[in-house]
This record gives C-alpha cells, structure tokens and sequence, in this order.
C-alpha cells in the first residue's frame, strides 16, 4: 500500500485517504458532515454513521481521494477499489475533468501513471501536478 494513504475503520470497512489526490470538493464532509470532519482529527470517524452511508458517501468522491475496502476482502497490502461497470469523463464546472471506470493513465511514452477506478485531470493548466488537478483552479478564478 502506498505509504501516503491513510485507513480509518469501523471493524467492517475501512476507508483510505490519499492525501495528494484530494481536490477539496467537499462532497464527503456537505454529504455526511457527522463522519468527514475537516477541522478534527481524526477527520474521518467511522463510527458516526452506518456502513452502507459511508461507503455511498465514499463513492460520491470525484478523484477516489476516498476509497475504501470491505474489511472481509483486506489481503496482504492490496487496495483493491471498486469499479464502476461504465467508463465516463465528465466536465466539472470550473474545475477539472473526472474520469471514472477501469482505465490506465499512461504518459506520452506508454508508462503507466495510474490505475484506478476515478482520477480528476486538470483543464485550467495552472495545475502543479500535471496531469492531475491538485485544487489550483480555484485560486484561479477559472471559469
Ligand atoms: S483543473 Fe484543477 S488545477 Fe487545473
């Protein structure tokens, strides 16, 4: 597992952060406000809502920054994130482009960049971490 991602766990599931994939789109804490709580730490208390919320909550996030694992399916060090069954970009208004489903991100020279089943990809150019979003259109003002 990479060393940048964080585990938080009800017993049942456990819930990863990456850190660096994270955009700020506050969907996890406007959706379930008594679980993902930026301003605490732990910000993420899995024992403040069911399961079933948490996991349709996790789901919501745009970059898959929030993943999580049923615990009966943990082995070894695998993350093993669930895949959406269509493969779909989307354009997020004043942001970047979402991009979901089973899909490898590959550089100009064919190396594989990732593989995962969400990534947010910048549109504004002003992005740090190309070609990820890393957040910076806000502070752009791009529209
Ligand atoms: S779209 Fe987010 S940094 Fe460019």
């Amino acid at each position: 597992m990479d060393d940048e991602k964080r585990k938080y766990t009800n017993g049942e599931v456990t819930v990863f952060w990456n850190p660096d994939l994270c955009i700020h789109a506050t969907t996890c804490y406007m959706e379930l406000p008594e679980v993902f709580k930026p301003f605490d730490r732990p910000w993420i208390d899995m024992s403040a809502a069911s399961t079933e919320r948490i996991i349709e909550v996790v789901k919501l996030c745009p970059t898959a920054a929030i993943d999580f694992i049923m615990n009966k399916d943990l082995k070894d060090d695998e993350l093993v994130a669930e895949t959406p069954a269509v493969f779909e970009v989307k354009v997020k208004p004043k942001g970047p482009y979402i991009i979901s489903g089973d899909f490898t991100l590959q550089n100009e020279d064919g190396k594989t960049l990732e593989k995962r089943s969400r990534v947010a990809l910048c549109r504004c150019g002003a992005s740090m971490n190309k070609p990820f979003c890393d957040g910076e259109h806000s502070f752009i003002n791009f529209e």
